[in-house]
């Protein structure tokens, strides 16, 4: 079914979503929380493994401890969404081999993405972190051993006015038609 006031939505979204590091106290709620990381269970992912689990944070000591081991973290942020990889989804991929942590890197990107957008259209600021210390994360959180700690989405209520919106409109060498060589441009638009 095709819905033209949707998509149109859905393209606004995705164009004006930029990274917030700057939040106001105010928390946000657990039911808007919750909304975030179920959008986790609806991504797709390699061979449809769902691997993805989210620990949510909030509680503000529990943030400072994050927060010590995550020098990606700016400031202060009212909540955290953590992203984990649960290897036992995927027994035959093994943690430590390039070859299989690429596929569930990717499934982490689409889960990520996910909360990044839905964020965008509740009002909420987010940002994807990946600079913090995996250990120390996984011990602040009880994260079990067979899960690997791999994204920090910080969320709340954006402080001070939204940064513009990227100009994207024609992205010289970014897209192709076919293969790489015919660049993409309005003349040759079918
Ligand atoms: C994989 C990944 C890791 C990132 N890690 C961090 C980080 O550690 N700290 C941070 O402040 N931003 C981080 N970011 C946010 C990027 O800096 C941001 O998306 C980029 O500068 C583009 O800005 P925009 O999203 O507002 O368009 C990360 C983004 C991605 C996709």
């Amino acid at each position: 079914v095709s819905n033209d006031s949707e998509a149109k939505a859905i393209r606004a979204v995705i164009s004006r979503r930029r990274v917030t590091r700057s939040y106001e106290n105010d928390p946000v709620r657990d039911e808007e929380l919750l909304q975030l990381a179920e959008t986790v269970y609806w991504a797709p992912s390699g061979g449809g493994r769902r691997p993805v689990r989210v620990v949510i944070v909030r509680e503000r000591e529990q943030m400072h401890r994050v927060i010590a081991f995550s020098p990606g973290i700016i400031g202060m942020p009212p909540a955290l969404l953590v992203l984990c990889v649960d290897w036992s989804r995927a027994p035959h991929l093994r943690p430590d081999d390039p070859r299989d942590t690429h596929a569930t890197h990717v499934d982490v990107g689409a889960a990520t993405s996910q909360i990044l957008m839905l964020a965008e259209a509740m009002g909420l600021g987010a940002c994807p972190v990946m600079s913090f210390h995996r250990a120390s994360v996984r011990t602040v959180l009880s994260v079990p051993r067979d899960w690997t700690p791999l994204v920090l989405v910080t969320v709340g209520y954006r402080a001070g006015s939204p940064p513009p919106t990227r100009t994207r409109s024609t992205p010289d060498g970014v897209m192709y038609w076919e293969r790489v060589g015919e660049g993409l441009n309005a003349r040759n638009l079918k």
